[in-house]
């Protein structure tokens, strides 16, 4: 048998439980992993919590993102053997063993750890499609809302990459954490467009990355871009992870995942120049603690499940 973390309704992690299932076999095109490292996001809060609606059917896995090593392989596939160490993203990867399609699978580079690569299917790749809509590059100043978390912390070092100079709101404890990753840190809520605009070298913001997505966020991004500032050159200068009533209102882009972001950020990984801080780890049969944790809305880099 092989470990799971279901839930059989809706709602906080109290419903969270532990259980077995049958060690999986894989279908065409399919591959199966044993996980090693699950990275654990907002999007498990919310899917928990049925904020992403349609149809699940019950008992459902929560998880969208691991690490681990090639257990077996089905028909049909190509480029990937048994005991390969690979990344992938989908769904219901709080398990053991996850049945993965091959198509949602890279190699992990040898020099990236488990941890590290579990981390990038959903927040760094996130961070880099957004990037790349918004078209940023050196001549840029980009604003990133949330720099502390899991999407900011990399839209930092991804911004950074690509030439561009960064601005990052924080809390004040994580300032120093921001500015380690190569932003210039600034505190969030009142006083923002004040704080940026008296930054040398960076008051004038080009683009803006906003992982927080509340009115204030968007009106400040508004404010800081100008009504004529958030599209420049057939590109949305203001990218956000969090659509809502008031970002589509103000004119605010929504993210689209753009092809290939995973290998983007494995590359970026590889090469030294993007990394997360493992905030906290639990035991994958503590799924529900790490969960509890990420509602919290003030992690620090990423929390991740150890299998
Ligand atoms: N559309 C997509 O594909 C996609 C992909 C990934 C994520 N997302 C969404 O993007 C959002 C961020 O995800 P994440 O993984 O980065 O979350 P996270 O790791 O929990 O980060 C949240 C960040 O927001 C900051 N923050 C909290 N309250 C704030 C406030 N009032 N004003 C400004 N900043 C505040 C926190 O800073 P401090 O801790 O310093 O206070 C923290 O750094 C989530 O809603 C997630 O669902 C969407």
């Amino acid at each position: 048998m092989s470990t799971a973390i279901f839930y059989d309704r809706h709602g906080g992690v109290d419903v969270l439980r532990v259980g077995d299932e049958p060690v999986p076999a894989p279908g065409e095109g399919e591959l199966v992993v044993a996980n090693r490292v699950v990275g654990v996001n907002p999007a498990d809060v919310k899917k928990l919590a049925g904020e992403f609606g349609g149809s699940d059917e019950l008992p459902q896995v929560l998880g969208f993102e691991a690490a681990g090593v090639v257990e077996s392989v089905g028909e049909g596939v190509e480029g990937f053997a048994a005991g390969d160490e690979v990344v992938w993203s989908g769904t219901g990867a709080q398990r053991e063993r996850s049945v993965v399609k091959a198509t949602k699978a890279r190699v992990k580079p040898a020099n990236v750890p488990f941890e590290q690569a579990a981390v990038l299917p959903v927040a760094a790749s996130a961070a880099f499609s957004a990037l790349i809509q918004a078209g940023v590059g050196d001549k840029d100043v980009v604003l990133v809302h949330g720099a502390s978390g899991g999407v900011g912390s990399a839209a930092v070092q991804i911004a950074k990459a690509l030439g561009a100079r960064v601005v990052g709101t924080a809390s004040e404890r994580n300032h120093d954490y921001v500015q380690g990753l190569g932003a210039t840190p600034v505190a969030y809520g009142t006083g923002l467009v004040d704080a940026v605009r008296a930054l040398p070298g960076l008051a004038d913001v080009t683009a803006v990355v906003d992982t927080v997505g509340s009115p204030e966020t968007v009106a400040q991004t508004v404010e800081l871009l100008g009504a004529d500032g958030l599209e420049r050159d057939g590109k949305p200068r203001a990218v956000t992870l969090v659509e809502s009533q008031e970002s589509l209102a103000a004119g605010i882009t929504s993210k689209v995942s753009q092809k290939g972001a995973l290998a983007e950020v494995l590359a970026l990984a590889e090469a030294g120049l993007l990394s997360s801080e493992i905030s906290a780890r639990f035991p994958l049969a503590e799924a529900a603690r790490a969960v509890e944790q990420v509602a919290g809305g003030h992690v620090r880099g990423k929390v991740v499940l150890e299998v």
